[in-house]
């Protein structure tokens, strides 16, 4: 099966060997994506080995990423590949999340449910494959918390060195120990995410690092595993809607590639409409697309958002998530701080429980649902990209009625659920439970 870069912009399309360590087209500067010749499509035999692979114990069969590998078949020799037993994520029904949200009903899947609690690990198990095919030592990324979470583990699990580049103050404590507990050499820059992107791609250059964000188009491929493996578990039929946070758009390019490759290659019979939805602070990628290409991408200087996933002003990926957005018939919205956190604390009442960047799918829905642009009796995805206990500073001052947005404007605990403070006296405590 040939495998081949290239280059994604349509006046381009200059092909690349997939071993050449490119980030952009050297021709025209465009971003690159793996593309392969599938051939004859085995959709009906490919099902049913994946089936049968689940109740395999080979590491790989047990991968929610390389359950799927002949999907992304860039990797030659699976020698190269480690796994954490990645993907594997549930479909979880969200009823008190489906009204608030108005819909009939909701499933979220809940991509905090991989090895870092992050939706990172079903990319970067593909990147890190690559880094090692490629026989690279060092590799590096820029993050708001949760690629280098995952970059730090899969790097020490493969043997190789992690660097890792942060936003000083801006990412939340959870994300920056998992960097430090899984032994990546950290920095903390005095600068901003797209500000530390452009410093890194430079050093990595220069160094000979290889980089591992999501510019890289092995983490792509690796992403492209959430649509398919909840394709598989919806038992290959396609929801109305898949709803997915934006920051970077990666996931958004990822889950569009995925799912033409889906329906080219007859494993879906219609594509699904993604919906993006982005934090108001944070919202380049919305106002663009809500200009209809009439003006140029303006990257916005000083993103603002509690939900600092997606703190993001400059998103490398937008070219390949106008795309996606425009081929599914897609949408971009964007809600408030307060929209955020209270649909977040919804998604928490339900027991499912997330981080904010994840919550801006919720109370995007609500939105979209009282728009008029998604139906009520939708059948419709939200992706929970991060674990509940990723941020839990935000969560303790959210039901204690402490938390501000990033303007100083304090955020309502609508749903708010105080800790009380007893004394050690049976009595007081029976009086007040009631
Ligand atoms: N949700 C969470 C929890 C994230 O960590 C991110 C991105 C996103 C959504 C947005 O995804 O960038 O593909 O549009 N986090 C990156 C990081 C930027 O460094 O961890 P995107």
């Amino acid at each position: 099966m040939h495998s081949r870069l290239i280059c994604f912009n349509s006046s381009c399309r200059r092909e690349y060997a997939i071993t050449d360590v490119l980030y952009n087209c050297p021709k025209c500067g465009g971003l690159l994506e793996a593309r392969y010749d599938f051939g004859k499509p085995h959709a009906g035999a490919w099902k049913a080995a994946w089936r049968e692979r689940r109740m395999s114990n080979a590491p790989l069969c047990q991968s929610g990423v390389w359950r799927y590998r002949e999907l992304f078949p860039f990797v030659d020799d699976d020698r190269h590949i480690v796994t954490l037993r990645e993907g594997n994520t549930p479909l979880l029904d969200g009823p008190r999340a489906a009204e608030y949200g108005g819909l009939a009903r909701l499933t979220f899947k809940h991509q905090g449910f991989n090895p870092t609690g992050s939706f990172k690990d079903n990319g970067m198990t593909g990147g890190v494959a690559q880094a090692r095919r490629l026989g690279m030592k060092r590799v590096a990324c820029v993050s708001t918390g949760n690629t280098s979470a995952s970059m730090a583990a899969y790097a020490s699990a493969g043997g190789l060195e992690p660097l890792i580049f942060i936003p000083h103050g801006n990412i939340s404590y959870g994300k920056l120990a998992q960097a430090l507990e899984y032994g990546a050499r950290t920095f903390q820059v005095e600068a901003n995410f797209d500000q530390i992107l452009a410093l890194v791609r430079a050093l990595a250059e220069r160094l000979g690092i290889y980089l591992l964000n999501s510019i890289n188009p092995f983490r792509i491929e690796g992403q492209k595993s959430i649509v398919i493996e909840m394709m598989d578990q919806r038992d290959w039929s396609a929801p109305d809607w898949i709803v997915l946070p934006g920051g970077n758009l990666g996931n958004t390019s990822a889950f569009g590639k995925g799912l033409r490759e889906m329906s080219e290659l007859g494993l879906i019979e219609r594509l699904p409409r993604l919906a993006v939805v982005q934090a108001e602070g944070a919202s380049p990628f919305y106002e663009y697309m809500r200009a209809h290409g009439r003006t140029p991408f303006r990257a916005q200087e000083h993103p603002e958002t509690l939900a600092t996933a997606i703190k993001i002003g400059d998103p490398v990926s937008w070219p390949k998530a106008q795309f996606e957005i425009e081929t599914t018939d897609g949408v971009v919205e964007r809600v408030s701080e307060q929209e955020i956190a209270d649909a977040k604390a919804v998604i928490g009442q339900c027991g499912i429980g997330c981080e904010p960047a994840s919550a801006a799918t919720l109370a995007g829905i609500r939105k979209l649902t009282a728009a008029g642009v998604i139906a009520r009796d939708a059948d419709v995805v939200a992706v929970l990209t991060g674990n509940v206990l990723k941020d839990p500073d935000y969560i303790y001052r959210y039901h204690t009625g402490q938390l501000k947005a990033p303007d100083d404007t304090p955020i309502r605990s609508t749903f708010g659920n105080q800790p009380i403070v007893v004394p050690n006296d049976a009595e007081r405590i029976t009086q007040l439970i009631g």
